[in-house]
């Protein structure tokens, strides 16, 4: 059974708070308090980029597991803010870490959902026998979407979360996953150009598309509740275990009051659901990998523990993975 062998996260340096946004948009640290749960979030340095944060919490999670570069056999990384749009950030990564020619891809455009696919994916392929996956989540969302959108610049930063899967013992395996896509919904949270439909040119630089993140905010706020509940029951009943014997969900941080409505409809208590979206906000698909790493370090997750990691994201994408620490 796959395991995860080491963990690792890393956030950029400069803090940016509510009372900074309301510095420059007609927004309140009231608002995004009582509306988000956001107090602040971490911005790239200007001389940052995708692979800066992604090489620091995957180097973090090679010394975690006790592993060099050149153990490696494959990388996945997800992302929705790559390095470039080709070749994929994962290649970059391999050459910067010094690894082999090992297979690399990038699962990009999964918006928040995009690590626990990955990790579900890279699951497979330690069960086909590869020994060690790098699985990164990384974004740095605030390079690409428009900041001076106050609807939905507050809502977000930037960070990087990483774990290596191997086969057990590790130090949690991985039980099982579940992911689901419902492409109808794409229309809920897409990026407004970009892509062959709406190219970057000057007619989407003239009309505000060029960095518009669309979002219904509302849709995406019922459909993550209904999404990540029914996945973080779904993925317990696959491996055959109970919400009762849970220590710790890990859900997606994207809105306080939406970790708090998954918290109610799974019938469990505050001290069982991990939050930090006060701190880092909205880190997309480094969200899960980062506050896993998080609470491995602050010790809320240890030997002998159930764990549930829970998101959704553009796609519309959902999942959940069970680990047993
Ligand atoms: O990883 C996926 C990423 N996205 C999400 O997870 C989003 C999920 N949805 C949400 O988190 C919430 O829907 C939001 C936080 C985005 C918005 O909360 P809401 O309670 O749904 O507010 P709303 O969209 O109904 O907006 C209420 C008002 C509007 O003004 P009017 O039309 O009532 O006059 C907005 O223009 O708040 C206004 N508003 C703001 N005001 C101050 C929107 N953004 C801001 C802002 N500061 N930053």
């Amino acid at each position: 059974m796959a395991a995860i062998l080491g963990f690792g996260g890393y956030v950029p340096e400069r803090i940016v708070t509510n009372d900074d946004w309301a510095t420059r948009l007609d927004t309140s640290d009231e608002w995004i308090t009582q509306r988000a749960g956001i107090k602040r979030r971490r911005f790239a340095a200007e001389d940052q980029a995708t692979l800066d944060l992604a090489l620091e919490a995957s180097r973090k999670a090679l010394a975690d597991a006790g592993l060099e570069p050149a153990d490696l056999d494959e990388i996945v990384l997800a992302t929705d803010t790559p390095e470039y749009l080709t070749p994929d950030t994962a290649a970059l990564v391999q050459h910067s870490l010094g690894c082999r020619n090992i297979p690399t891809y990038d699962l990009g455009g999964s918006g928040c959902a995009g690590f626990i696919q990955a990790l579900d994916v890279a699951a497979s392929r330690v069960a086909t026998g590869v020994r060690h996956i790098l699985v990164i989540g990384v974004e740095v969302i605030t390079r690409l979407i428009s900041l001076e959108d106050r609807t939905t610049a507050v809502l977000f930063g930037d960070g990087a979360g990483a774990v290596v899967l191997g086969h057990g013992p590790g130090r949690a395996e991985v039980l099982g996953a579940v992911s689901g896509t419902d492409g109808s919904a794409a229309g809920i949270l897409t990026l407004a150009a970009g892509g062959t439909r709406n190219p970057f040119n000057e007619r989407t630089l003239a009309n505000g598309d060029f960095n518009r993140l669309v979002m219904d905010g509302k849709k995406v706020f019922t459909e993550a509740v209904k999404r990540m509940s029914e996945a973080s029951m779904q993925v317990l009943e696959k491996v055959g275990r109970s919400l009762s014997e849970v220590k710790l969900v890990i859900p997606h941080q994207a809105n306080r009051r939406i970790i708090d409505a998954v918290a109610h409809r799974l019938g469990i208590a505050e001290d069982r659901v991990y939050v930090n979206v006060h701190e880092y906000g909205n880190i997309g698909s480094a969200t899960v990998p980062f506050a896993l790493w998080e609470a491995v370090g602050a010790g809320r997750v240890g030997a002998g523990d159930l764990v549930v990691l829970t998101a959704f994201g553009a796609g519309f994408h959902w999942g959940a993975a069970a680990l047993q620490f």
